[in-house]
């Protein structure tokens, strides 16, 4: 990385991002502020693949589970950063993101799921995770529609939502007026790499020369053709189907992000009511179930009775990138110039901002934030903790 310390002037690295997710818009958007020619390419419209099909919440705390201690510190370092990455993208935009602030509730219907509830909250409190517990009442005033057999839930309040299609709708422009370029409908056909250095990517029939070759194209990442196949990162699409519900915005139903114990059910402002997500390993099939459609309803249903009045407006299939640890995979590879930026998982949203900030600070200084140390791209190289020589 030896072109990298051109912070703030106009001859940084030259940047190619492959991905115009959230992710890859916003790397793109802060190296252009930064002063680097960045070219951003993407195989479809830009934000239309996972970033759209996304729920948009940042539930750093309620979604930890047991196993993902490491994780938590860098979603939570993430939530943290999110209040000032919104601000800068609305000041640099004037477009508002829907992000909303009201916390989010995770409620238990039966037993089992009482059980469940009390397992995750004191394990969530043990890592300093601020919760608060709720009984079935307090919870029923909250959220007056929710099932009346509703028996408890945890308020988490720090764990806010944005709208995943506003926000990559902002970070276009964002991008556009930072002075960075934006390929949209443009395959990457080749990674070009002399001497174990990148020197620019094949795309539209064309080269671009970059000295930096920023990978984000999430569920894709693996198969860009070019990608020397030790560098190839282990990520593979993990389907979500998601639904998009119509309210009327003056009557809401929920005003908090809710988990349900089958579903979650998001709010937005303009009345879409989002139910998500399954999880399922199909490849690449963009096609609806029935039987993704109906466990969402009915779980949705359960915690939510009056969902059945409201228009169904749209089914919605995603590709979560997951990795062989579902951790995300960011930073340098053994390849001088090529990095990256990928391997999110169910959190590509919550990790945009700290994803943003680490790799932009290695591109413009060669150095690896502590906050990445652990989801280098080489921990698939190292040997397991124990295992055999
Ligand atoms: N983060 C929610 C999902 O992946 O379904």
């Amino acid at each position: 990385m030896s072109k990298s310390q051109n912070v703030g002037t106009t001859d940084g690295p030259r940047v190619a991002v492959i991905g115009a997710g959230a992710i890859g818009l916003g790397i793109g958007w802060r190296l252009a502020r930064a002063g680097c020619p960045v070219t951003v390419f993407d195989r479809g419209e830009a934000g239309h693949a996972a970033s759209w099909a996304a729920g948009g919440m940042l539930a750093a705390g309620v979604e930890t589970e047991p196993g993902e201690e490491t994780l938590w510190l860098l979603a939570s370092q993430s939530q943290r950063l999110w209040p000032d990455f919104r601000y800068a993208l609305q000041a640099d935009t004037g477009l508002d993101i829907g992000y909303r602030d009201e916390g989010t509730l995770v409620i238990a219907l039966t037993r089992d799921d009482l059980e469940q509830l009390r397992f995750n909250y004191e394990f969530q409190r043990s890592l300093g995770i601020e919760l608060e517990w709720l009984a079935g009442n307090e919870v029923r005033r909250r959220e007056p529609y929710l099932n009346s057999g509703t028996t408890a839930a945890v308020y988490c309040r720090h764990d806010h939502q944005v709208d995943n299609r506003a926000l990559v709708t902002a970070l276009k422009p964002a991008l556009l007026k930072a002075g960075g370029v934006l390929h949209e409908h443009c395959d990457v056909t080749g990674i070009e790499i002399t001497s174990g250095k990148v020197s620019g990517v094949h795309a539209g029939g064309t080269f671009h020369a970059a000295d930096v070759v920023v990978v984000a194209a999430g569920a894709w990442s693996r198969d860009l053709p070019g990608l020397p196949e030790a560098e190839r990162p282990p990520v593979r699409p993990i389907r979500g189907q998601l639904l998009v519900l119509k309210m009327n915005p003056a009557e809401p139903l929920l005003r908090h992000v809710l988990w349900a114990p089958k579903a979650y059910v998001i709010p937005r402002r303009d009345g879409r009511l989002l139910i998500g997500a399954t999880t399922e390993e199909r490849g690449f099939d963009p096609r609806p179930t029935a039987g993704g459609v109906f466990s969402l309803l009915e779980g949705a249903w359960r915690a939510l009775p009056g969902i059945e009045e409201l228009v169904l407006d749209e089914i919605v299939v995603g590709f979560r990138p997951g990795s062989r640890d579902d951790a995300p995979i960011l930073g340098p590879t053994g390849i001088d110039g090529l990095v990256m930026a990928t391997g999110h998982h169910r959190n590509g949203i919550l990790l945009t901002p700290v994803t943003v900030e680490a790799i932009s600070h290695y591109v413009l200084t060669g150095k690896v934030m502590a906050a990445i140390q652990p989801f280098l791209p080489d921990r698939f190289r190292r040997p397991e903790p124990g295992a055999r020589p």
